[in-house]
């Protein structure tokens, strides 16, 4: 059988599914093409024939995605400017939007003797691995509240072959306190959903992230937010940044949050791959 006829019907059975957040046309063949990729071993050409096997296994792959399982999920990894993340059920998928928040970083610490990065909430060890990659003789720390996160990050980290240190703890709460004062960049993509918008939220999303990654439970969802701006300070250099990524709808209130603890150069910006989130910088209060 043709890859294209084995595609055309995963197309047909994605689409149909009332368990997918069909919220981007076209995305089904893009979705299907990267399943048949994952059971080739390599990129399908519709030309090529499929086996009786492979298309077994990847008919196997497409009932999952049907039944709403995410794509990294089912494929164990996803990629991140470049890197192969290895993802697992418990800790939050990258998501392709936080290239900027990796690059805004990125940005900020080039060009500095020792750069000195903290990734916040780091999860899966996303942006710190993305800089500890591509920021050279970077000091790269990632911390988060979930272990299962942290085991996570370290086993991305060693298979990578990308040099960073991760620690569990409640915000700042597990960092050796060398760091104080020394933190050029603090990058933070917060579980920023209010409690309440949490019912809005893609079914997708509900049913496979877990909730302490997506909403602090606080009724505006800046609690986290709020505590990092109050925070930080006392782990930043003199003129270091804290990097946020938030939806559109949270800038305004989350700018209002570091104006009242006095940080300086507050800015909202948006760009890579997706532009869906925002940006916001600030430097450390004086
Ligand atoms: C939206 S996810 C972002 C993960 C990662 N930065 C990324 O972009 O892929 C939010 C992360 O915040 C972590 N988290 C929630 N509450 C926390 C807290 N109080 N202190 C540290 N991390 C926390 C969650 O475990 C989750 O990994």
């Amino acid at each position: 059988m043709k890859a294209r006829t084995v595609l055309d019907d995963a197309v047909k059975v994605l689409k149909a599914s009332p368990a997918i957040d069909h919220w981007q046309r076209g995305r089904e063949r893009i979705e299907a093409e990267d399943l048949l990729w994952h059971v080739l071993g390599e990129e399908p050409d519709p030309r090529d024939d499929v086996t009786v096997e492979q298309r077994r296994a990847f008919d196997r792959l497409v009932a999952r995605r049907a039944t709403g399982e995410p794509i990294p999920f089912i494929k164990g990894s996803t990629e991140f400017r470049g890197l192969e993340l290895l993802v697992r059920p418990g800790v939050f998928v990258p998501r392709d939007a936080s290239e900027f928040l990796a690059e805004q970083a990125m940005r900020r610490l080039r060009g500095r003797a020792r750069p000195v990065h903290l990734d916040l909430a780091t999860g899966a060890g996303t942006i710190a691995l993305a800089v500890a990659n591509e920021v050279r003789g970077a000091d790269v720390v990632g911390t988060d509240l979930s272990a299962d996160a942290v085991k996570l990050a370290r086993t991305n980290a060693k298979r990578l072959g990308v040099r960073a240190r991760f620690f569990t703890g409640d915000l700042f709460g597990g960092l050796p306190r060398t760091l104080e004062g020394t933190v050029d960049v603090v990058t933070l993509h917060p579980p920023y959903v209010p409690m309440h918008e949490l019912v809005d939220l893609p079914e997708e999303i509900r049913e496979w992230e877990p909730e302490h990654t997506l909403t602090d439970r606080s009724p505006d969802g800046l609690g986290l937010i709020s505590r990092s701006a109050r925070e930080a300070p006392a782990w930043l250099s003199p003129n270091g940044w804290l990097l946020l990524e938030v939806s559109p709808d949270r800038v305004r209130h989350v700018k209002g949050v570091l104006r009242g603890e006095g940080y300086r150069d507050i800015r909202s910006t948006k760009g890579g791959p997706v532009p869906l989130t925002r940006v916001i910088v600030a430097r450390r209060p004086r």
